[in-house]
């Protein structure tokens, strides 16, 4: 099997008294889409945050296509191909929606770009920052302020905007919270395409969502990973099934 893209080792974080990561351990492969799923306050959230550099683990390690990133800061995980997406303060609402991924783009390719000299670079960012939009089928909607944008369109933007920055993982945050039935499914289509080329780690809420697009499932409970496997097995497991009863009826 291929060498895992993004991995955590033995993960643990207390805050005070609270286990809300209590040694977890996964793994995203080439092509694959898995999914983390868990009720509310499992420790999703905080797991993300140590992935991406935003909370130190007290134990264990993250390992960013073999390399061990675990001490580095966020902006040095990016750089090295960690995308977070789906942190709606990244878009600038007065900008157009390509100059938000092209502020992306140069944020990435700063150094390459001046080399280039000035007017190539800019080519070079709009070229960039155009086919991410096209990729999330939003070119239509480059020139208009991203502020103007459907809350589904603003999703696909900060899509676009992770695009842009050509990373090797995406790490997505619940993408589909408050987001409608058909801007949801367009979404799912959306990452559905992009996970060949772009494996992606998944945490989600609704689990109707994840059981379409994922190809492995784990589930987090208070901070540990109970059941890991298809998601045709993590739907039959005894154990999921209980820690979801009378929560998600769409299991
Ligand atoms: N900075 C923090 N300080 C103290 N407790 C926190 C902090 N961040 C999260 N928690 C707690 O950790 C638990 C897990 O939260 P979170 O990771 O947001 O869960 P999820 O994303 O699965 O809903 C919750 O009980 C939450 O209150
Ligand atoms: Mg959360």
């Amino acid at each position: 099997m291929a060498e895992p893209i993004l991995a955590g080792d033995g993960l643990e974080k207390r805050f005070g008294a609270l286990a809300v990561t209590d040694g977890v351990s996964f793994e995203v492969r080439a092509g694959e889409c898995h999914a983390l799923i868990g009720p509310n306050g499992a420790g999703k959230t905080t797991l993300v945050h140590q992935l991406s550099g935003f909370v130190k683990p007290d134990r264990g390690r993250v390992l960013l296509d073999g390399r061990d990133v675990t001490r580095l800061p966020a902006y040095a995980r990016a750089e090295r191909g960690l995308a977070r997406t789906f942190q709606i303060t990244s878009i600038v609402p007065g900008f157009t929606t390509l100059d938000n991924v092209a502020l992306a783009a140069q944020a990435r390719a700063g150094t390459s770009l001046r080399f280039w000299g000035r007017a190539a670079g800019d080519r070079r960012l709009n070229e960039r920052a155009r086919a991410a939009l096209a990729e999330v089928g939003l070119d239509h909607r480059a020139a208009v302020p991203a502020g103007t944008l459907a809350h589904g369109e603003k999703r696909a933007l900060e899509l676009a905007v992770a695009l842009a920055l050509e990373p090797k993982v995406l790490v997505l945050d619940e993408p589909m919270a408050g987001v409608g039935v058909d801007e949801g499914a367009r979404l799912i289509a959306l990452l559905q395409g992009l996970k060949p080329r772009l494996p992606m780690l998944l945490i989600e809420h609704d689990t109707a969502a994840v059981f379409r697009l994922a190809d492995r499932v784990s589930v987090l409970v208070y901070g540990r990973v109970i059941a890991s496997g298809t998601p045709a097995e993590v739907r039959a497991d005894p154990a999921v099934r209980e820690a979801y009863l009378g929560e998600e009826p769409a299991l």
